[in-house]
């Protein structure tokens, strides 16, 4: 297994493999937002099939309940593994030391993610790799289906936070 950042070219791959809810690639718009600079599109491979992703923002969690606490706090955001049998087998910890290991690069002095309050195999891993609840908020996100129908979605989350 090795851990790249997105290129052009992978997210056609990406879009193949691992599936996303609503008509618009995520994929896409994640690696249109690494061509900004406003994130790190990290990918897992095995072989040559991706495996898993997440995207590190170095602008931060955008719910504003976080932002007031933690302004300059990269987040990593989107974590992922897929298919579900390559699960609880050490990639989503790779991807979240490669996160790390980025933001210690850019001299960032703590990392967080969010998760999902009805989530708590999630929560156990993070907190297991040193991760605290901080900041409870309200991740708000929309989709747009095959009928052209956007879907709001509010998930209950709240913000850990890993101090370096
Ligand atoms: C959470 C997730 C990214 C972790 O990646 P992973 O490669 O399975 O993680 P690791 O192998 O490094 O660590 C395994 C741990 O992840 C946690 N975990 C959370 N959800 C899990 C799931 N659906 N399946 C397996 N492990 C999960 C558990 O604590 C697990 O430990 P355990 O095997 O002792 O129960 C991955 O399991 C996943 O994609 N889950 C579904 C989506 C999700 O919950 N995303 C997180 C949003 S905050």
């Amino acid at each position: 297994m090795r851990i790249s950042q997105c290129r052009e070219e992978d997210v056609e791959t990406l879009d193949a493999h691992m599936p996303f809810r609503g008509a618009t690639s995520h994929h896409g718009v994640r690696w249109a937002r690494q061509r900004e600079g406003r994130c790190t599109f990290l990918v897992a491979w095995s072989e040559e099939r991706p495996v898993g992703s997440c995207e590190v923002r170095w602008e931060g969690c955008e719910a504003p309940e976080v932002r007031a606490v933690h302004p300059d706090c990269p987040e990593v955001n989107g974590l992922g593994v897929w298919p579900e049998t390559l699960r609880s087998e050490g990639i989503g910890t790779a991807l979240i030391k490669e996160a790390e290991r980025l933001a210690t690069g850019r001299g960032c002095r703590a990392i967080g993610l969010g998760v999902e309050k009805n989530n708590p195999r999630a929560h156990a891993l993070y907190d297991r790799l040193g991760y605290r609840p901080s900041t409870p908020y309200l991740d708000c996100w929309s989709y747009e289906d095959g009928s052209g129908v956007t879907h709001r979605v509010a998930d209950a989350c709240v913000f850990m936070v890993k101090l370096f």
